[in-house]
């Protein structure tokens, strides 16, 4: 007798055990088949989204965000120090690393890379933030300012960068750009601190060479030359 032709339900759970075995491997052979390809194609659309966005120059955020349900876009625009940066950045990447090894700003340190030392700290719209703790993704729209983005476009030193160097604040250098960063962001909202709260601020920020008490006189002269 010739065997039935196997069609599978749409939940694909009612086998029929009357029909062929042959006739049943080969449907599912298909189905396999068709599934492959499915998967492929799918993968070519969302290759596809990504190359047009980065051909067009548009932001792609935006295009290939809906292309796919659920699928993350992963070349995103950063406002780095005052400019538009387009970069490829996976989905659990963390701040620190966008900036040292996609973007080359490696005054960025990576010290514990778990939110305690304080050596990756940037700003954050203005305010100091560990950026070993911050995915990238989080901070589209935002503006980051790395301790690149400090100097003076025509390479003057920053008034808290030239204190710095004034009161002999770095000894080993290493968590020098963090400690600008957290008092840069201090003087911002608060010009005039007591010493009492710069130490406060600067609090998150360890340093190996035991250089606190320069960091805070830097701090402390760089708020008063501001005023002066
Ligand atoms: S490297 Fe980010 S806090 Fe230590
Ligand atoms: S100057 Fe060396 S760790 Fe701070």
């Amino acid at each position: 007798m010739k065997p039935e032709i196997y069609t599978p339900s749409a939940t694909g759970s009612d086998v029929d055990i009357n029909i062929d075995p042959a006739a049943r491997v080969q449907s599912a052979r298909l189905s396999r088949r068709n599934f492959i390809k499915g998967i492929i194609a799918t993968g070519a659309t969302v290759a596809s989204g990504s190359m047009l966005g980065t051909l067009s120059g548009c932001s792609g955020e935006s295009q290939t965000s809906t292309s796919v349900a659920g699928a993350v876009e992963r070349l995103i625009s950063l406002n780095v120090n005052g400019k538009v940066r387009r970069v490829d950045v996976l989905p659990q990447e963390t701040l620190a690393m966008t900036l040292r090894y996609k973007l080359g700003l490696t005054g960025t340190k990576l010290g514990c890379d778990r939110g305690e030392c304080g050596a990756c700290t940037i700003l954050i719209d203005d305010v100091p933030t560990y950026s070993c703790s911050t995915l990238s993704h989080g901070v589209r729209g935002r503006k980051v300012t790395t301790v690149e983005g400090l100097q003076a476009a025509n390479g003057d030193l920053h008034p808290v960068q030239q204190a710095f160097v004034d009161e002999l604040g770095p000894q080993c250098g290493f968590c020098t750009p963090g400690q600008l960063m957290s008092a840069v962001g201090l003087l911002k909202v608060n010009p005039n601190p007591s010493r009492e709260e710069a130490r406060q601020a600067m609090s998150g920020n360890l340093c190996r060479c035991g250089a606190y008490d320069h960091y805070l006189n830097s701090v402390m002269r760089a708020a008063q030359e501001q005023l002066t």
